[in-house]
């Protein structure tokens, strides 16, 4: 009772299936799709069961102290001191606590945004997550503009601020972080060693800009809850997307899930090249080993859930 009622060999087989025919097996429809309200309850109990993600989306202050020292949850020999400036930034009570919405929407960077036309109706919706904190104002149209929630992966510094070496990337960070106002900062600071340095820069530029912000770092087992909850329903993901961490952590807090910007493929139904993000050029990565990630069978696991109503997923047009 309660599983998503993914077969075994459903699952198993699904990225090679994937790989043989492409995206189209993923034909869903949104016309005629409606809300499963028990269904949704029912996936909220038993998530319950693995995490509470108003605990787990961040730890709190009472949790450490300055100079305490963790081991990074998937690098366990390493180790990361809780410095000031990060004690300093960790919330006093959960950002998330009694949170509820009606309706919100969990935002993925595929490229299957563009030309999507869905800026208002992602905009129109109680509670908007974003990831790794992709550009809005110039996609507006596409994406809307709404960010109640956004994550950062400490290599977005490198990747999308060029390390902060210039003045200019730095400014360009804080104006970033100035727009979002007191929205959810959502930064994973102790999953890997690697991120370290740019967290630490993250959080010296938050408290010298004194931006409003609220920062959170989720718990050490936040990973393993969910990686756990979606094994127990046969779904083997070694290492969940940023995109399903959204989704899992939302069914506390939200009654009615909508997803956008979600679609792992190369090409859409009718075979036209979608980028890897709406808003780069980074190349796709997860049909090699390169990537720790598998969106393809994350994806086949959403379109399940779309088709049983437990959530809405938007690959096309949203006009
Ligand atoms: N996503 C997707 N299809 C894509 C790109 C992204 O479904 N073509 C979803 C994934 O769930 C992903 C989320 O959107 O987690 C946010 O995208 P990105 O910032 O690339 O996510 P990461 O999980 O951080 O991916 P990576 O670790 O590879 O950077």
């Amino acid at each position: 009772e309660g599983e998503l009622c993914l077969s075994r060999s459903l699952v198993n087989s699904s990225d090679k299936i994937i790989r043989k025919t492409g995206s189209s097996i993923f034909q869903h429809s949104v016309e005629d799709w409606k809300i499963n309200s028990s269904l949704v309850l029912e996936i909220r109990k038993n998530i319950l069961r693995f995490l509470d993600a108003e605990r787990d989306v961040s730890v709190v202050k009472s949790s450490f102290k300055p100079g305490d020292v963790i081991h990074y949850v998937l690098d366990r020999r390493r180790t990361l001191n809780i410095s000031h400036d990060l004690h300093s930034l960790l919330p006093e009570v959960s950002p998330m606590k009694n949170r509820r919405f009606k309706t919100c929407a969990v935002v993925g960077n595929s490229g299957i945004l563009l030309d999507s036309e869905c800026g208002k109706e992602i905009d129109s919706h109680n509670f908007v997550i974003r990831c790794n904190l992709a550009p809005v104002v110039e996609f507006a149209a596409d994406v809307g503009t709404k960010s109640d929630f956004i994550t950062m992966n400490p290599s977005v510094v490198q990747r999308a601020f060029g390390g902060f070496r210039n003045e200019s990337d730095r400014e360009k960070f804080v104006h970033r972080l100035s727009m979002l106002n007191d929205s959810v900062l959502w930064i994973p600071a102790f999953m890997v060693k690697g991120g370290e340095k740019h967290v630490e820069w993250v959080n010296a530029l938050i408290l010298k800009n004194k931006l409003k912000v609220r920062t959170a770092y989720p718990s050490l087992r936040l990973i393993h809850a969910v990686r756990g909850y979606w094994l127990t329903n046969k779904v083997p993901i070694k290492r969940p997307s940023t995109g399903l961490l959204m989704y899992t952590l939302a069914t506390r807090f939200c009654d009615e899930i909508h997803l956008y910007g979600f679609w792992p493929f190369p090409k859409d139904l009718n075979g036209k090249a979608v980028k890897y993000h709406y808003y780069d050029d980074l190349k796709y990565r997860y049909f090699s080993n390169a990537s720790p990630h598998r969106m393809p069978l994350e994806f086949k696991t959403l379109n399940v859930l779309h088709n049983r109503g437990a959530l809405k997923l938007t690959t096309g047009k949203c006009v």
